[in-house]
């Protein structure tokens, strides 16, 4: 009978040189101590000896387009790549210099496919599509130097509403862990990306966070409360930041009622500092600071601004 075996969530931006130039010093120490308690997680889960290991993450619009945005996807077939992209973004570089391909658990994550189908998921599945930093960053962090188990990524669609609900991402994670236990196979699963931050499609907010919002979805996790996540909307999540918090519902889906044992908890909140290198003008920058929506539009237009500013992407 298999068993999850490990358990982990963990932010998916995983460059110092990228947090350095957006936030200083400070940001770079921050994203450091994030990365060596995460080398510390890989130092367990390594110890386990999984046969595989579940990476629940979302999409950029990078791997799939809006010619189809999957609600939630499984990625099949025996091997994956590394995403390639001619003009990646600093945070995507950093894959560079990770192994180009690694090997799915094909067996695992047609199980979770073909299972998952039966029992009333209407999953969509892909033979093709590359994984980026949102997948490899975490895992590469993880293992370092030591051989990496057989991945099976999927996809939550975090981003383009309508988003599938917490509810349902919380279930699929149970169907998950329903189809680990029929296994003959120790899994790990692991969940990326948040807690509470503004993409460029929120401009006006980034570099901001909501750790209000984040420390109430802690207490919960910290306490094993799950019902309360269950009623998370998209539209709160939203503005919150805490779209990817949906990756991390399939995560407490699959080990409810399971606690959370906070490794680190850190916070960087400083629009300006996170505007610093970007290309705007000081009458933009100001208008955005100060969220200054009439002011944007007079200066151009808020999507002719972000339009032009090539050095904020998703994350
Ligand atoms: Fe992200």
């Amino acid at each position: 009978m298999g068993k999850i075996v490990f358990a982990g969530a963990m932010s998916h931006v995983l460059d110092p040189d990228y947090y350095e130039r957006a936030c200083g010093a400070v940001g770079r120490r921050t994203v450091e101590a994030v990365m060596a308690e995460i080398a510390k997680m890989g130092e367990r889960f390594s110890a386990k000896k999984a046969d595989a290991l579940i990476v629940v993450a979302d999409d950029h619009l990078n791997a799939f387009s809006f010619n189809a945005v999957p609600a939630l996807c499984v990625r099949i077939g025996r091997h994956v790549q590394r995403m390639v992209q001619d003009h990646a973004e600093a945070f995507d570089k950093v894959l560079d210099h990770m192994p180009e391909r690694y090997p799915l658990h094909e067996e695992l994550a047609n199980s979770i496919l073909e299972q998952g189908i039966q029992a009333g998921f209407d999953l969509a599945l892909s033979w093709e599509a590359p994984v980026d930093h949102a997948f490899l960053s975490p895992v590469n962090t993880m293992h370092g130097t030591r051989p990496i188990p057989p991945l099976v990524p999927i996809w939550v669609n975090c981003f383009v509403a309508p988003q599938p609900t917490a509810r349902r991402c919380f279930a699929f994670g149970r169907h998950i862990a329903n189809v680990v236990a029929k296994s003959p196979w120790n899994v790990g699963i692991i969940a990326t990306g948040g807690l509470s931050h503004f993409p460029e499609l929120s401009l006006p907010r980034v570099g901001e966070t909501d750790t209000v919002f984040d420390r109430k979805l802690v207490h919960w996790m910290e306490n094993g409360e799950h019902a309360p996540l269950l009623e998370l909307t998209a539209d709160e999540l939203d503005k919150a930041g805490e779209h990817e918090f949906l990756n991390w519902m399939v995560l407490l889906g699959a080990v409810t009622p399971a606690r959370a044992d906070v490794r680190y908890f850190g916070e960087l909140a400083d629009p300006a500092a996170a505007l610093e290198d970007v290309d705007l003008s000081e009458p933009e920058r100001a208008a955005f600071l100060a969220r200054d929506m009439r002011k944007i539009n007079a200066l151009g237009g808020y999507l002719h601004l972000v339009m032009s500013i090539p050095g904020l992407a998703a994350h």
